[in-house]
């Protein structure tokens, strides 16, 4: 079937986040939601089919993940990435950033240091240090048109002997965000190659949180960080979920591959007492992955469409420079040129150009004088958001 992407879809009533949260989170009603990420577009036909199916029945009683999606998850990693993984490396979680703070839990003990890559998903630092943990920062470079990973500081950190000799190897983990979010980079297999080589020799776990793999500009490829080869699959934790692609969000599931035995356990440990996936959202993400392939094939041309119009605007925008995402729907904005500090960026975003975004400040070092737009969404609000904002600076 074809989508219609186009169409506005009024979310009032369904307590979103996105819409119903603005005024408590922004202090004002009239913005124009572009944070939060996830999509004003409607989930694939397919899921709605599998929950209206299932709503059928009176009963909600405990479930367990049926074979059935043990094999689309299978049958997609295999399709898609040329992964053949096992049925029990497979567990499932209520949420990725669930999963992160459980796979940081296993795979450490309080006081040790994880690697996050900066500016990056604000969870990233809170998972660290739920957990008991210390930050280690290894900043992404940015050059004034996109960003890389500086692997000489990543080295720096990993590799205590030869630059620290003082410090004790307390590495346990590298948090990789994989495609990045905010910056929007799909890392090349060159890139993970360096990164999880750097990881093996320094005796560090790499847990890929690749939730946005499905979501990728053009013909860019994501490759999945398990598949570099046998050593790496063995030292990784991979973190997926049909949330971002589908728009599955609310239903919280999510799913975790973990092929070495021993990591497993650890992580099984971890999760204990944590919650389960519910019954519909095993419902859905079975039918997302199995069926979901037109749908993704229809979305990310449209959302490439968003994203080309919306940089080529606010491109010719004076102090603005978009960062062209490779991968997911979220748009990352360097507006360092406006001159202004945090708080005042803050303020013009919400008082001048009325829209709601995440303040770049958020995401660590680095993300200051920064917006991440979300722009999964109907054109047509692509379209009003680069009139705000055109309207907004040329009033400065
Ligand atoms: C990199 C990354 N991980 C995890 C999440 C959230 O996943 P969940 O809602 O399944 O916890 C997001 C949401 O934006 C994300 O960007």
């Amino acid at each position: 079937m074809d989508y219609d992407f186009d169409a506005f879809i009024d979310r009032s009533g369904t307590h979103s986040a996105k819409w119903e949260r603005t005024e408590q989170m922004f202090g004002s009603r009239d913005v124009l939601p572009m944070w939060v990420a996830d999509m004003d577009l409607p989930v694939p036909e397919p899921v709605m089919e599998a929950l209206r199916r299932r709503l059928e029945h009176p009963l909600f009683g405990y479930t367990f993940p049926p074979d059935s999606l043990y094999e689309a998850i299978i049958e997609r990693m295999r399709r898609y990435y040329s992964w053949e993984v096992d049925r029990e490396w497979i567990t499932f979680t209520p949420g990725v950033v669930n999963a992160l703070h459980i796979a940081i839990d296993s795979q450490t003990v309080p006081g040790d240091e994880v690697v996050v890559q900066s500016p990056v998903y604000y969870p990233f630092f809170s998972a660290v240090k739920n957990c008991g943990c210390q930050i280690t920062n290894n900043q992404l470079r940015y050059d004034g048109t996109g960003y890389t990973m500086d692997l000489e500081d990543l080295c720096a950190h990993l590799e205590p002997s030869t630059r620290f000799p003082l410090r004790s190897p307390r590495v346990r983990a590298l948090a990789l965000c994989s495609p990045h979010n905010p910056v929007g980079r799909v890392w090349s297999r060159h890139e993970l190659e360096q990164v999880a080589e750097i990881c093996l020799q320094n005796d560090c776990t790499i847990i890929s949180d690749e939730v946005h793999c499905d979501l990728l500009v053009d013909d860019v490829q994501h490759t999945v960080t398990s598949t570099l080869g046998p050593e790496v699959q063995r030292r990784t934790i991979t973190l997926m979920a049909p949330s971002k692609a589908f728009n599955l969000a609310g239903l919280a599931a999510s799913f975790v591959i973990i092929p070495d035995p021993q990591m497993r356990r650890q992580f099984s440990a971890a999760a204990a007492g944590h919650g389960k996936v519910n019954t519909m959202g095993l419902v859905a993400m079975e039918a997302a992955l199995r069926d979901g392939d037109e749908y993704l094939r229809q979305l990310n041309t449209y959302l490439r469409h968003n994203i080309e119009y919306f940089s080529e605007r606010v491109s010719e925008m004076p102090g603005l420079r978009v960062v062209r995402p490779e991968g997911t729907y979220l748009t990352w904005v360097d507006m360092s040129g406006l001159g202004m500090d945090d708080g005042q960026l803050r303020d013009f975003m919400i008082n001048d150009a009325r829209i709601a975004t995440d303040f770049g400040f958020a995401f660590g070092p680095g993300g200051e004088g920064f917006q991440r737009f979300n722009l999964a969404c109907p054109r047509s609000l692509v379209r009003e958001a680069v009139q705000r904002l055109a309207g907004a600076i040329t009033s400065l």
